[in-house]
């Protein structure tokens, strides 16, 4: 296989003058998270966790914010960021949807909810609608083989899912309306 090298030695960060890592985020970095772990780099997900919750990706520039926090070179800080598929390095839509791809739901066909999903979006799976409005993405096993295919929609998991209920969870989600088809997670609260 060959090696794919990044041109990550001459990106070019964007900036903006504000930081991204506030001093709120720092102080619950410091207070809730610091003190679980031996060295600081302990708390370089919690802290990406956190930038990608408030900005919805992580920009270069706020990488750099979190390496120099926690004393960690900006490639150490862009080598985590970029292992894990669930952070989201350029600017993604307003709404994810992820179908998972992993070995049961692959058995389950989740070739079918992706189609679905490209098919009303029209968009391939990696892109984001011209609105801005929705991406989609595949991810690893989402923890729930035993209720396979499932997908999230934000923050909603969706089981069993089949080419209908998926298409009418993202009908709903386009409409505005909150995506309650199938079983999601928020409906077992
Ligand atoms: S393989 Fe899809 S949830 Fe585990």
């Amino acid at each position: 296989m060959a090696w794919i090298a990044k041109q990550s030695g001459t990106a070019t960060v964007e900036r903006r003058p504000e930081p991204y890592l506030t001093d709120s985020m720092k102080t619950e970095l410091t207070e809730r998270y610091l003190p679980r772990f031996e060295t600081k780099q302990g708390a370089l997900i919690p802290a990406l966790h956190m930038i990608q919750h408030a900005y919805t990706w992580i920009p270069l520039q706020a990488m750099e914010e979190v390496g120099a926090f926690l004393e960690l070179k900006p490639s150490e800080v862009i080598d985590c960021a970029s292992f894990y598929e669930e952070f989201h390095l350029r600017p993604r839509g307003e709404h994810m949807i992820a179908v998972c791809r992993s070995i049961a739901c692959e058995f389950c066909d989740h070739k079918a909810i992706t189609d679905v999903c490209r098919e009303k979006l029209g968009i391939e799976v990696g892109e984001t609608t011209d609105d801005g409005k929705f991406s989609l993405v595949e991810l690893e096993c989402l923890g729930s083989c035993g209720s396979a295919p499932v997908a999230l929609i934000d923050e909603d998991l969706h089981e069993m899912l089949t080419p209908a209920t998926i298409g009418a969870a993202i009908d709903e989600a386009m409409s505005g309306k909150r995506a309650a088809v199938g079983v999601s997670t928020s409906d077992l609260s």
